[in-house]
């Protein structure tokens, strides 16, 4: 068996969005579609290490969340790898690794580089989302100059080297060769089990499930059900059905795996129960994203990742301190007040995970989180489900406190951030490019006025300069702020495979303690007129409602 050179023909459309490739399962099925992507990374992995190394001689980890075309993926990748000088591949069994888990093999055994094969929270399956991203030597996602160095590569790609041997066996751990590279098949959860029991009192959860503290994980027909009952039901001895929808199944088993009220309906329904659990979670398709849930109590990403701020000294790996916190500019500001309160830096930074990796790897920060139900902090370099779902039970067992009582008391202490994303879904591209425009064409104008009953205070296009690198991130989102620093942002979606998502984020901050029952789309209905009256959002998408709510 040997390597062989295969002429091919580039791909207009490999532009990778807010993380990785994300494309119609028969996109991704096209003949070499999805090997011009990867010979493209190759090339450039090969070719510009910007640190002198090169991917040729090297190990790369190799995964995916399971969905459909996951293993046939699977094959296909070793095969370039072999043909482009990879020396060691580290696959999770069966071709499974969970996003975060990636990250973590990458940074515990020092490999170059990993690659995910997931669309996250999209639907999997035939009809459904296939997705593949690179993710660097720290274990976080690629950046934009390397993103868009390969798809440079791309456009211009005429050969793909890749292996002629036969398939492997991907369910078989132990060692494998394949021409001159050797594939090691390890088992997707152990290296991220030993991260977790480095980070929480495994011992104090033990003895909570003993006493009957009952938790219910929704895995979602997704990659995180075997991580999750691996170490809530298997080490720490929560009783066999704690976790739900266990098993990853090639098309989520029809379930959207996307962790929110509306999609996680079974989850809600179970913690509105009179014999609901005390802990309530869910996880998305690749197991980077966490919803938590108390009895009759969903508690906001937002909210929850200034509540993780606020306790993290109760949780071992975090009991020295913060060395800061990250959020993304959409996810409301109640982690800004927590760390001020705690005299804690605070950073605000465009939407996407790969923009939190520079402050981590620099040290300036220890958690980050978004609004879209992701958390995480500088054990990998990706949001962690799983490891969300630890700190709060960890949080739940050492402050002796139920879900809702420590929401209500950040709430108490630092007033409440009344928040909702609307999502509009598949509208055609060019109608939400118009309403953009018609935005950004109105920003200077809107300082100092009145528009829909709201004074506002300050308009612009979000622009991040990295404060580590110095590079900067402009049209990030569009931003109209209150002179009551309340807010609506504006942004499209980098991750949809149909047609544009537009996505509008509403903040209103309520420091009066007494009124933490208020309805939140009642609360935002003022900020939704404002919207209306600035994109209008009606007239140019024909939909009188957004899509999701959350
Ligand atoms: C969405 C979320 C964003 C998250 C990304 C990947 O991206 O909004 O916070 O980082 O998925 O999980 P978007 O579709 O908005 O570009
Ligand atoms: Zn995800």
């Amino acid at each position: 068996m040997a390597s062989q050179t295969i002429p091919t023909e580039p791909f207009a459309g490999q532009r990778p969005g807010t993380s990785g490739l994300r494309k119609k399962v028969t996109v991704f099925t096209q003949p070499h579609y999805l090997e011009n992507f990867v010979q493209s990374l190759f090339d450039v992995l090969n070719a510009t290490a910007a640190d002198g190394r090169a991917l040729s001689g090297q190990t790369l980890v190799l995964g995916g969340d399971g969905r459909f075309h996951n293993r046939v993926a699977v094959q296909t990748i070793l095969k370039l790898a072999a043909g482009n000088g990879v020396a060691r591949v580290l696959l999770g069994r069966g071709g499974i690794f969970s996003t975060p888990a990636v990250s973590a093999v990458i940074r515990r055994r020092q490999a170059f580089g990993g690659i995910v094969l997931s669309a996250s929270h999209n639907p999997g399956g035939p009809d459904g989302d296939f997705g593949i991203k690179y993710n660097a030597g720290n274990g976080g996602p690629a950046n934009e100059t390397l993103t868009e160095a390969v798809y440079a590569r791309t456009q211009g790609l005429r050969e793909l080297r890749s292996s002629d041997a036969p398939d492997i066996d991907i369910d078989r751990l132990g060692l494998q060769q394949l021409d001159d590279m050797v594939v090691e098949v390890i088992d997707p959860v152990a290296d991220y089990a030993a991260v977790m029991r480095e980070l929480f009192d495994f011992d104090l959860l033990r003895g909570m499930f003993q006493r009957g503290f009952r938790v219910r994980v929704d895995a979602m027909n997704a990659v995180g059900g075997p991580y999750a009952k691996a170490i809530l039901e298997g080490e720490l001895g929560a009783p066999a059905g704690t976790v739900v929808n266990a098993e990853p199944l090639e098309d989520f088993g029809g379930l959207h795996p996307d962790p929110n009220p509306v999609n996680a309906e079974d989850l809600i329904a179970h913690m509105q129960r009179p014999d609901a659990p005390d802990f309530g979670a869910a996880m998305d398709g690749d197991a980077d994203r966490n919803m938590v849930v108390g009895r009759n109590f969903v508690v906001s990403p937002s909210d929850s990742l200034a509540l993780m701020t606020a306790h993290a000294g109760l949780i071992p790996g975090y009991k020295d301190g913060l060395l800061g916190v990250a959020r993304s500019m959409p996810t409301s500001a109640a982690v800004d007040r927590v760390a001020k309160a705690m005299g804690l830096p605070c950073f605000e930074t465009p939407t996407g995970w790969k923009f939190f990796g520079n402050l981590l790897d620099d040290g300036k920060v220890t958690l980050c989180g978004e609004e879209s139900y992701g958390t995480g902090s500088d054990h990998v370099r990706e949001k962690d489900g799983l490891w969300a779902v630890l700190f709060w039970i960890n949080l739940v067992a050492a402050s002796g406190k139920s879900v809702e009582a420590l929401v209500r008391e950040l709430w108490t202490a630092h007033g409440r951030c009344v928040y909702s994303r609307h999502d509009y879904e598949a509208i055609p591209t060019d109608k939400a490019d118009t309403l953009m425009a018609g935005l950004r064409a109105a920003l200077p104008s809107l300082p100092g006025t009145t528009v829909a009953g709201c004074a506002i205070a300050l308009a612009d296009d979000f622009a991040y300069t990295d404060p580590v690198d110095g590079s900067v991130s402009q049209k990030q989102g569009i931003r109209v702020i209150l002179t009551d620093r309340s807010r609506v942002v504006f942004r499209l979606s980098g991750t949809g495979t149909e047609g544009a998502t537009l996505r509008v984020y509403l903040e209103r901050h309520e420091p009066d303690a007494t009124r933490h029952d208020l309805e939140a789309q009642t609360a935002l209905q003022p900020l939704v007129a404002l919207a209306e009256t600035l994109a209008h959002i009606r007239t140019l998408t024909n939909m009188d409602k957004p899509t999701v709510m959350t």
